[in-house]
C-alpha cells in the first residue's frame, strides 16, 4: 500500500508530484506529503487526509523546485496524522525520505539510533530508516547512494523508498524490496513511482526496478542501478503500453462505474487473439508453450487474495469440469505460512490484478522455491508477480483504479475459462460439440454484457429500497457460488453494509437463522444446469421465513420471477459462462447502494488498491 512518486529534471516538481499522487491515491489515502528541494532548501509539507488536503495545505507556501518526492499513505505503523505522514526528515532535516512497505526490525534499529543521540517525532518505522541513512552517511563520510546501500543492509522488511538530500542536490536515490518501483526516463529528467500511472504522460521509457536494487537518478552522471550488495546492474529499458485516457473518468462520476461499463470492451480485449471464432479455436500462448507441464500435472493449486481468490474458485469449477485435473484454491496469506505440500509435478497458478499483492507474491516465491511450475494471471504488465512466474497471461483490461475490483474480476474468470477449454481440448476431456458451443458463446459475452448494463437505471432504483439494510445475504450454487461471495465482498467494501455469501444449500446449516423480513437475500439463479431446481427450493426456504428476495435470473425464467420480490435479468448463456454475466448486476447493485449512502466509492475507508503489506 502507499503510493510514492518522485521527479528530478527541469519542470516544476510540485505539479508533477501532485498530479502523480492523485493517480496513486487508490493505493492509500490516510495522509499525503511532499518534499521539494530548491535553492539549498529542503521543504517538507504534509497533512492528514487526501491529496486535495495537501494542496490546500501547501497553498501560499514555497513550492518551487525542480526535484522532489511525494507520498500518499495507507497507515501501518502509527495513526494517520500529520506527524506520521511522509516524507520524513532526518535529524538534521537535510535528508527526506518516503517509503512504501514495512521495516520489521525498526524498533531494534531505533534503539541503536537513540543511543547515538537521535530523536524521533513520529511513531513510524520509516523515520527510523531516514535517521539510519543519515547516521551511516555521516559515520562513513559517504555519498547518499552509498549511505542508502549500507543502511539497507541493516534493514529487515519490505520497502520501496525514495530519498533526497541537500548535500546531493542533483540526485534522487530509490530502492526496492518487496514493494514496486518504476523509473521513467525522459529527456534530461527522471520520474519514479509505485506504478506507471504518474509517469505515462511524460515518457513511455521505463525501468522496472528489481528486488534489492538501488537506483541513482542523477542529472549529472545519468541513471545508475546497483544491488544492495553493491553489484552494478545494467538497467533494461521497457516500453509502456498504457495510455493517458485509460487513467481518466471519461465523464463517469466514479472510476468504479466507468470500469463496470468498460467490461464489454475489456473482455473483447481479453479474448482478442485468443478466442478465434473463424478458426473455431482458443489459444493462450502461455499455456500452449508449456502445455506438457499442465497436462502432466497431478494437480493445479490456485493461490490468490480477495476478488482474485473468488475468480480462482470459479477457475476450480471450470478447470475440473473440462480437464478433470484436480484444482485446489488457496488464500495466499494462509498458503505462504502453512508449509503446504507442493511438489515438482504441481502447477501453481497465482492470480492478481495488481501483480503486487504481498501475500500472493510470497506464495509465488514459495511455490517456485519448491520446484513447482508457476503460472501467473495478472493485469498489470511488468508487475512483481508477473516477473516472478515461469509463464503466464495478462488479462489486458487496462488500469483498474477503483479500489473495488470489477473489470479485472470478469477478465480473470474469462482467462481461467479459456485455460480450461484449451487444456480440455488438448487432453480430450471435453467434447468437440461442447468446446465449439462454449467458444461461440464466449464471443457473444461482450454483447450480452451490453444488454445487462442497460438495466443500470432499474438497478439504481432498486438500490434505493435497500439502503436501510444493515446486513445482506448472497446465495449461489455451482459456478455461481463464488459469484455470491464476490457480490457480498463488493457490497461490504464500498457500502460498509455487512454481507455474507454462501452456497445456497449451506444456508439451512446455520445462516437461515438470520432470515427475517428485514433481510435482503440476493439469489443468483440463472436457468440451466443441475442446480437450478435446487436453488428454487432454497429460495422457497427464504420466502417461508419472509426474507426479501432479489433474484438474478435468465431472461426467459418464469419460476423464480414469480417467487422473487425483485428481479434482475441476464441473457442466457452456457452454464460455465454465467459468472461473467451474473457478477455484473451485483457490481451495479453494490455501486448504487454505496452512492446513495454517500460512501466514497472509489476510495472506501481503510482499504487500498494494492495490498503490498502482509
Ligand atoms: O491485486 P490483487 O488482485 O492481488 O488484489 C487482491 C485483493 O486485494 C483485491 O481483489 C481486493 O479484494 C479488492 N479490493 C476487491 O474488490
Amino acid at each position: 500500500m502507499c503510493g510514492i512518486v518522485g521527479y528530478i529534471g527541469k519542470r516544476q516538481a510540485y505539479d508533477v508530484l501532485i498530479k502523480g499522487l492523485k493517480r496513486l491515491e487508490y493505493r492509500g489515502y490516510d495522509s499525503a506529503g511532499i518534499a521539494l528541494l530548491s535553492d539549498n532548501n529542503l521543504n517538507v509539507y504534509k497533512t492528514k487526509g487526501k491529496v486535495s488536503d495537501l494542496e490546500a495545505f501547501a497553498q501560499g507556501k514555497d513550492i518551487g523546485g525542480t526535484m522532489g518526492i511525494a507520498h500518499t499513505r495507507w497507515a501501518t505503523h502509527g495513526e494517520p496524522n500529520q506527524v506520521n505522514a511522509h516524507p520524513h526528515y532526518s535529524q538534521s532535516e537535510r535528508i527526506a525520505l518516503i517509503h512504501n512497505g514495512i521495516i520489521e526490525n525498526y524498533s531494534e534499529l531505533k534503539e541503536g539510533l537513540l543511543m547515538h543521540g537521535f530523536t524521533f517525532q513520529s511513531q513510524t518505522d520509516t523515520e527510523v530508516l531516514v535517521q539510519l541513512i543519515e547516521y551511516v552517511k555521516n559515520e562513513h563520510a559517504v555519498d547518499l547512494a552509498t549511505a542508502v546501500q549500507l543502511a539497507l543492509n541493516e534493514v529487515v522488511g519490505a520497502y520501496a523508498i525514495a530519498v533526497i538530500d541537500l548535500d546531493n542536490p542533483d540526485v534522487i536515490v530509490a530502492a526496492r524490496k518487496g514493494s514496486p518501483l518504476i523509473i521513467g526516463i525522459g529527456d534530461d529528467e527522471y520520474f519514479l513511482a509505485s506504478d506507471a500511472t504518474p509517469i505515462v504522460e511524460y515518457t513511455n521509457k521505463v525501468i522496472y526496478l528489481d528486488e534489492e536494487e538501488i537506483a541513482s537518478l542523477d542529472l549529472i552522471n545519468g541513471l545508475h542501478v546497483k544491488t544492495i550488495s553493491n553489484v552494478e546492474k545494467t538497467p533494461q529499458i521497457k516500453q509502456l503500453e498504457m495510455t493517458i485516457s485509460q487513467l481518466e473518468k471519461s465523464g463517469y462520476p466514479h472510476f468504479m462505474l466507468k470500469e463496470i461499463f468498460e467490461q464489454p470492451r475489456t473482455l473483447t480485449d481479453c479474448m482478442r487473439g485468443r478466442v478465434n471464432i473463424s478458426e473455431n479455436n482458443i489459444s493462450i500462448a502461455g499455456i500452449i508453450d508449456h502445455k506438457d507441464k499442465f497436462l502432466n500435472a497431478k494437480r493445479i493449486i490456485i493461490s490468490a487474495c480477495g476478488t482474485s481468490w473468488h475468480a480462482g474458485l470459479i477457475g476450480k469449477y471450470v478447470i475440473e469440469e473440462f480437464t478433470r485435473i484436480p484444482v485446489e484454491v488457496e488464500y495466499s496469506s494462509e498458503f505462504r505460512y502453512r508449509n503446504p505440500v507442493i511438489d515438482r509435478d504441481d502447477v501453481v497458478m497465482v492470480i492478481s490484478q495488481s501483480g503486487e499483492t504481498a501475500d500472493t507474491l510470497a506464495a509465488a516465491q514459495l511455490a517456485k522455491s519448491k520446484g513447482a511450475f508457476l503460472f501467473g494471471i495478472c493485469n498489470v504488465v511488468g508487475s512483481s508477480i508477473a516477473r516472478t512466474t515461469h509463464a503466464g497471461c495478462y488479462t489486458h483490461v487496462g488500469p483498474e483504479i477503483g479500489v473495488a475490483s470489477t473489470k479485472a474480476f470478469t477478465a480473470q474468470v474469462t482467462v481461467l475459462t479459456m485455460i480450461a477449454l484449451v487444456l480440455g481440448k488438448e487432453k480430450g476431456t471435453i467434447s468437440e460439440e461442447m468446446y465449439l458451443s462454449i467458444l461461440k458463446e464466449m464471443s457473444r459475452i461482450p454483447e450480452k454484457i451490453i444488454s445487462i448494463l442497460k438495466q443500470d437505471n432499474l438497478i439504481a432504483e432498486l438500490s434505493k429500497i435497500f439502503t436501510y439494510a444493515q446486513h445482506f445475504i448472497y446465495l449461489g450454487r455451482g459456478f455461481n457460488y463464488p459469484v455470491a461471495l464476490e457480490g457480498a465482498l463488493k457490497l461490504k467494501e464500498i457500502s460498509y453494509i455487512h454481507a455474507e455469501g454462501y452456497p445456497a444449500a449451506e444456508m439451512k446449516h446455520g445462516p437461515i437463522a438470520l432470515i427475517s423480513q428485514e433481510m435482503p437475500v440476493v439469489v443468483i439463479a440463472p436457468m440451466g444446469g443441475v442446480v437450478y431446481d435446487k436453488v428454487v427450493s432454497n429460495i422457497q426456504e427464504v420466502k417461508a421465513r419472509k426474507g426479501k428476495i432479489i433474484a438474478v435470473v435468465s431472461e426467459n425464467d418464469r419460476t423464480v420471477r414469480e417467487m422473487a420480490d425483485h428481479v434482475i435479468t441476464i441473457p442466457e448463456t452456457d452454464e460455465c459462462l454465467y459468472p461473467i454475466l451474473t457478477s455484473i448486476p451485483l457490481q451495479l447493485l453494490a455501486y448504487h447502494i454505496a452512492v446513495i449512502k454517500g460512501c466514497d466509492v472509489d476510495q472506501p475507508r481503510n482499504l487500498a488498491k494494492s495490498v503490498t503489506v502482509e
